[in-house]
């Protein structure tokens, strides 16, 4: 790779990135489970319109700035949901707007923020679609009984200008069991109720590959499943092979035989350890180290002396490929006839 880019890069093999689509694709329909990708994890427009052109029903964006800067790039998004509470008149005027251009939803988990949709949509023709968010064991947010699921169900459709979309969950890793019962009695007490639940939504790449047809989940918002992180591999639902974003990093100091320093820090492989030892895994070479970051260098270290040298150039699977995705303007993009494209990235910064 030397001398095609600057380093620190952020690369996408989009062969990898197709295929990883692909694959999520035919699983979930398989299932019977509609697709909603999460696009937190590349950002990028093409790469939303390559998700819809395998299937998807539409896309899931978790801020509002997202959803703008991608409708501006890619005319194929025509069905968004966004996961996250809005509060405020300023962010409730922009969604009043993205409502007029694309089918949106949004959730809540209480009635303040249910209020506040209200009083954005009480005078547009259309209602706001409204899902419940349910906290069934990620203790984020989410409302914490079915019985309060069904209570909020009841107030977003008693209330101007909403209508109720159903249910949303973001369940811990390796516990949508318990999230599918939760959401079960949930959905029973709003439909005992008198409401249709139209949608049942849950997500994460975690448990992609183990979700199956359950009866009650109707569709499914994996996210890191498109590029796949060093996180995942030590899940083992990944493959190094399946890792579609790579920063490449070259070496800029090597001051003692088994320390050498990269141009990549915090600002390009973020300080998130997920649970991990090190800041990254170096491709080629399983006993080094990155042990420590500062903002523009990273420390290889190893017990052994480290067969780099200054000026050579190392690949990194980062640890959570999508806080990388934030980190660059732009990454450089391995087409599948083993071109480089640059793409800037869509939707980096917009994280209001
Ligand atoms: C609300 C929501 N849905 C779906 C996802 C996708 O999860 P993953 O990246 O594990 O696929 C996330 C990830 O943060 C999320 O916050």
């Amino acid at each position: 790779m030397e001398g095609e880019f600057e380093t620190p890069a952020v690369v996408i093999d989009l062969a990898v990135a197709l295929r990883n689509i692909e694959r999520a694709q035919a699983h979930l329909a398989a299932q019977g489970l509609a697709v909603r990708p999460h696009i937190k994890t590349h950002k990028l427009a093409r790469l939303a319109e390559a998700q819809i052109a395998a299937g998807a029903v539409g896309i899931t964006c978790q801020k509002i700035g997202e959803v703008e800067a991608l409708l501006d790039e890619a005319p194929s998004i025509a069905d968004v949901l966004l996961t996250y509470p809005i509060l405020g008149r300023s962010k409730l005027a922009r969604l009043v707007a993205l409502a007029r251009r694309v089918r949106l939803s949004v959730v809540a988990d209480s009635r303040a923020v249910v209020d506040g949709l209200s009083d954005g949509f009480a005078g547009e023709p259309s209602p706001l679609r409204v899902l419940v968010e349910c906290d069934t064991g990620g203790s984020r947010c989410g409302v914490q009984s079915p019985g309060d699921a069904a209570a909020l169900a009841r107030h977003i459709d008693a209330a101007p200008g909403l209508v109720f979309g159903g249910l949303m969950t973001y369940p811990a890793a390796g516990r949508q069991a318990a999230a599918s019962a939760f959401l079960a009695e949930a959905k029973a007490a709003i439909e005992g109720a008198g409401l249709a639940v139209p949608v049942v939504s849950s997500g994460g790449t975690p448990d992609l590959w183990r979700m199956r047809a359950d009866g009650v989940v109707t569709e499914y918002r994996p996210g890191t499943y498109i590029y796949n992180d060093r996180s995942l591999l030590a899940r083992d639902v990944a493959t190094q092979a399946d890792c579609a974003l790579r920063v490449v990093a070259t070496v800029v100091s090597k001051p003692t035989p088994e320390r050498a320093i990269i141009d990549a820090g915090t600002k390009v492989l973020t300080s998130d350890l997920l649970g991990l030892e090190g800041y990254g895994m170096v491709m080629g070479l399983p006993e080094v180290v990155i042990d420590q970051l500062s903002e523009e260098h990273g420390r290889l270290t190893s017990k052994h002396a480290i067969p780099l040298e200054v000026g050579d150039k190392v690949e990194i699977i980062p640890n959570h490929a999508c806080v990388v995705t934030n980190m660059m303007d732009a990454v450089q993009v391995r087409m599948p006839n083993d071109t480089l494209e640059v793409w800037h990235v869509t939707a980096r910064g917009r994280v209001t």
